[in-house]
């Protein structure tokens, strides 16, 4: 397994063009199964998350081109509708293919995901919604079995909490469904408007994507079309914090600053000294940040994929910063590795105390999901000597060459191969 090698302290200066969103492609990558015409997409991040779907996708039969961000997918023929425990294990948006093949060929097989590092993450609200588009679910064997009578039929959905991958699931499934749906209490994270956005342009008929109320009317057919995916904001978000953590001056472009509102608010409330546009952010020097309150929520609210970075950045504000998290529960994996490098942080249930003004010293550290990995990259960035992190894998699902792009901005990182 690859670990980096990380000697902290270096100042960094630049620029960075933020990539694709991973949580943008994936579920749009898997919107190709509900037709059989070409999907053009551009602006896809090479991670490997991504690299993991295209291959199960290659595994179904589906015609792929893919050469740097440019992704075409022809769904044209399908010869195999089931999707084993190691593939879900690893990435759980492959659950996603369900909506799309059920709409599709009226049948799907999926291993069950299980818990994970970070929960144990329950798929009911993805099934009952599909259940009452008319899919008939059984266990068997560790699979979710789903299929459906003659056709899906549109329905009102009503989610009991807006989770992203099931309004995802659901939103696919109903494109092709017979009649209106209405889905209420949905998620309305940019992504689900990015893959409304698409499936618009393949010819489905969606209105109210972004808000809490999504309307789909079924269509029968759909037709080839081209989109370029929104950039990653979770990634943007994490390199600001960066620049903040070594006090550094950098700009972070190519990116929707508007959908990164809550971090920007709080960390100006932090006293970050930012330059906002429309598609960018200078950061800019400034004095010792101050300590703060957040908890995590649904969109707009601040994202949980922030969470860890913005706990390393609090470490070294000044004073003592709380976190509570509301989306995930044990989503705290990354605080007795930040508390190895320095850091003193207690966890009380749901909620981080994080005392500020501590100092970084280097140690060996342990990745164990993808944003706790980049928490321990921003922290040993700041650290007094040399920090190994190892089971590097997990950085590698969702940020495109991490050693390349901040080594070019100045922080002294190295990859070793294992
Ligand atoms: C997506 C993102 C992930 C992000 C998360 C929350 C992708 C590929 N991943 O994950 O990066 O952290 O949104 O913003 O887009 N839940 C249930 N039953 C369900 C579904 C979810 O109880 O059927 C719970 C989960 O256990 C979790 C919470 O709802 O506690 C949020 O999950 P959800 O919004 O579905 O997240 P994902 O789509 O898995």
């Amino acid at each position: 397994m690859d670990k980096l090698i990380i000697n902290g302290r270096s100042k960094i200066s630049g620029s960075i063009n933020v990539h694709g969103s991973k949580n943008a492609a994936l579920p749009i990558i898997v919107s190709s199964l509900l037709s059989d015409k070409i999907l053009k997409l551009s602006n896809v991040p090479n991670v490997v998350d991504v690299l993991n779907l295209i291959k199960l996708l290659k595994n179904y039969g589906v015609k792929i081109l893919h050469n740097k961000d440019i992704v075409h997918i022809n769904s044209k023929k399908i010869k195999n509708l089931s999707a084993d425990y190691d593939v879900v294990r690893k990435m759980r948006a492959s659950i996603l293919i369900l909506g799309p093949l059920l709409s599709r060929f009226g049948r799907a097989r999926i291993s069950l995901p299980g818990g994970c590092a970070i929960g144990t993450r329950p798929i009911d609200i993805h099934l009952s919604g599909l259940s009452k588009l008319g899919v008939n679910f059984e266990i068997q064997n560790g699979f979710v079995v789903g299929s459906v009578k003659s056709q899906l039929i549109g329905n009102k959905i009503k989610l009991p909490f807006p989770s992203v991958g099931a309004t995802e699931n659901i939103l696919m499934a109903s494109v092709l469904a017979k009649g209106e749906t209405k889905i209420s209490n949905a998620a309305r994270e940019p992504e689900i408007e990015d893959l409304s956005n698409c499936l618009i342009k393949m010819g489905a008929k969606i209105e109210g994507h972004g808000s809490k109320n999504i309307y789909v009317q079924g269509v029968t057919n759909l037709k080839t079309a081209r989109h370029q995916i929104i950039s990653d904001r979770i990634v943007a978000g994490t390199y600001i914090i960066a620049a903040l953590i070594l006090n550094s001056s950098l700009e972070i472009k190519n990116f929707n600053t508007t959908y990164l509102k809550s971090l920007i608010n709080v960390l100006k409330k932090m006293g970050a000294n930012l330059k906002v546009s429309k598609f960018s952010i200078k950061v800019l020097k400034g004095p010792k940040l101050k300590s703060t309150s957040i908890l995590t929520n649904p969109y707009p609210g601040f994202p949980t994929d922030l969470q860890a970075q913005l706990m390393t950045l609090m470490c070294l504000s000044d004073g003592k910063s709380k976190i509570k998290e509301t989306i995930f529960e044990n989503r705290f994996m990354h605080v007795p590795e930040l508390n190895r490098l320095g850091a003193k942080i207690i966890v009380e249930k749901d909620t981080a105390i994080i005392l500020g003004n501590q100092t970084f010293k280097g140690a060996q550290v342990m990745a164990s999901d993808l944003r706790a990995s980049i928490s321990l990259v921003l922290a040993a960035m700041n650290a007094n000597g040399q920090t190994t992190l190892n089971r590097v894998y997990h950085l590698d699902r969702g940020y495109e060459n991490i050693e390349k792009t901040l080594g070019s901005l100045g922080v002294k990182i190295k990859r070793k191969k294992n």
